[in-house]
């Protein structure tokens, strides 16, 4: 029976949130392994947390005047706890790194995960409710070199993937003097504009009004453009941190764009910020983003740790990619069907199938003993081998198989006495 196809039965997964098989989930475990490698050759180790945290790790750190605190959070209440499912994976790091004392281990400590985070959001192309981000964070180190490193893997990741349709947006959101100064000068600006902004900016000027940079709203644009840039408020050492960072930039040959409008959807960043943007994706255009996030760690009553960090989203990701072509070829199949016509020669075929896989010679074989050429070759076909062994009566006798290629029809016998050296070569070839 053909399988029955999503829309038409009656039980769904939830909105935003998607079930991955088959060829996608090939293409997306080849990805997978290319950006695993790559936070390895820059020396980060993989981290998990759990999927649930307190909702104060969440809460207290992201901003109580951001989206993901004010309405995208999914939160459970479980013996009188509030709990959250994980919206971004920062602030639980940072819990976990405090709670375990990573950032006690001696100088700068390199980490990266792949998790799914969740968000109520309204779903389109390249925004889900459940998404899932690489992420990598170093901490311990307060250098512009660690922000470039951090922006250079980012950029080393795509470039790994075959991507070049992005932009590298950079900011810096100064240190905390700069802010301050910049702030007043920002409520100065936008106070007597108040009566013109959208409903969302007038409740961001309270309380953030670097925030209102962010709006999207076509009544917000012409104050944003007009508005006072945080350049001309930086304190000497903020100034001189991004001059350093854009320096290293260069000298590592990624290409970026000073953006003063990147000030990020989350609230824990201080001095670079940064997104990396695709068109190639329509609205949601962000690939990937982050930043410096000295003061994280304080908002759990710690001491600042110094940290810097990015996520991408690997739905972004994968959409990007698929828009360049550049879809990472993945084999459709394994290596060989093993094709018996008749219960004799499937005998000889299921100790063959057992040790082919203990050699890693991957290898398909259906417990269907009396099934003829043609419905064997079709069966060869769809699992999207790369080869077929057949084995009928005649070859028995002879002592041989004939091994069939997929792609053009070649074929010749091989002998059955050293048969798995033989196809270990054709593997290997
Ligand atoms: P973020 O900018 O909120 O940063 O998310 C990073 C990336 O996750 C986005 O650029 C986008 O590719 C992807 N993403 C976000 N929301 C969705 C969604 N609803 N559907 C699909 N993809 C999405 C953070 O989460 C910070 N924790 C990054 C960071 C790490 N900063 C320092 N360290």
């Amino acid at each position: 029976m053909e399988p029955k196809r999503g829309e038409d039965v009656a039980i769904q997964s939830i909105r935003g949130m998607h079930d991955l098989y088959g060829a996608e989930m090939g293409a997306w475990s080849a990805v997978e392994k290319v950006v695993h490698k790559t936070f390895q050759d820059f020396g980060y180790k993989e981290i998990r947390t759990p999927v649930l945290e307190k909702i104060e790790v969440f809460s207290q750190t992201v901003g109580e005047d951001t989206d993901i605190v004010q309405k995208q959070m999914y939160t459970i209440e479980r013996s009188d706890e509030q709990l959250a499912l994980r919206p971004e994976g920062t602030a639980a790091f940072v819990r976990a790194v405090i709670q375990h004392q990573l950032h006690r281990l001696p100088g700068a400590q390199r980490f990266y995960y792949y998790l799914p985070m969740y968000r109520y959001e309204r779903p389109q192309k390249g925004r889900q409710r459940q998404f899932f981000q690489f992420g990598g964070e170093l901490i311990n180190d307060a250098s512009p070199e660690a922000d470039a490193e951090i922006i250079t893997l980012l950029d080393q990741i795509y470039k790994a993937l075959g991507l070049s349709h992005y932009e590298v947006r950079i900011n810096t959101l100064g240190d905390s003097e700069s802010r301050a100064a910049y702030r007043k000068a920002l409520e100065e600006y936008f106070r007597p504009l108040l009566g013109e902004l959208s409903e969302d900016s007038k409740a961001r000027f309270e309380r953030a009004p670097m925030r209102i940079l962010d709006s999207k709203h076509e009544a917000d644009q012409s104050a944003v453009q007009k508005a006072p840039r945080i350049g001309e408020y930086l304190t000497d050492f903020a100034k001189a941190h991004f001059e350093s960072v854009k320096q290293r930039l260069n000298q590592a040959g990624v290409s970026f764009i000073v953006d003063p409008l990147i000030v990020r959807g989350l609230d824990y960043y201080s001095l670079t910020a940064f997104e990396f943007v695709s068109d190639q994706l329509g609205a949601q255009s962000a690939l990937g983003g982050g930043g410096r996030y000295d003061g994280l760690a304080e908002r759990f009553g710690e001491k600042p740790i110094p940290a810097v960090g990015f996520a991408l989203g690997m739905e972004r990701l994968m959409l990007a990619l698929e828009a360049s072509q550049k879809m990472p070829k993945v084999p459709a199949g394994p290596f060989l069907y093993l094709a018996p016509l008749g219960a004799a020669a499937f005998e000889r075929f299921y100790p063959l199938s057992l040790e082919l896989k203990r050699h890693g010679l991957g290898c398909e074989l259906l417990y269907e003993k009396d099934k003829n050429l043609k419905w064997q070759l079709k069966q060869a076909n769809r699992c999207g081998a790369q080869y077929a062994l057949l084995l009928g009566e005649e070859e028995v006798a002879k002592g041989v198989a004939v091994l069939k290629n997929m792609s053009d029809g070649g074929q010749k016998e091989i002998g059955l006495d050293r048969i798995v050296e033989q196809l270990k070569q054709v593997h290997s070839t």
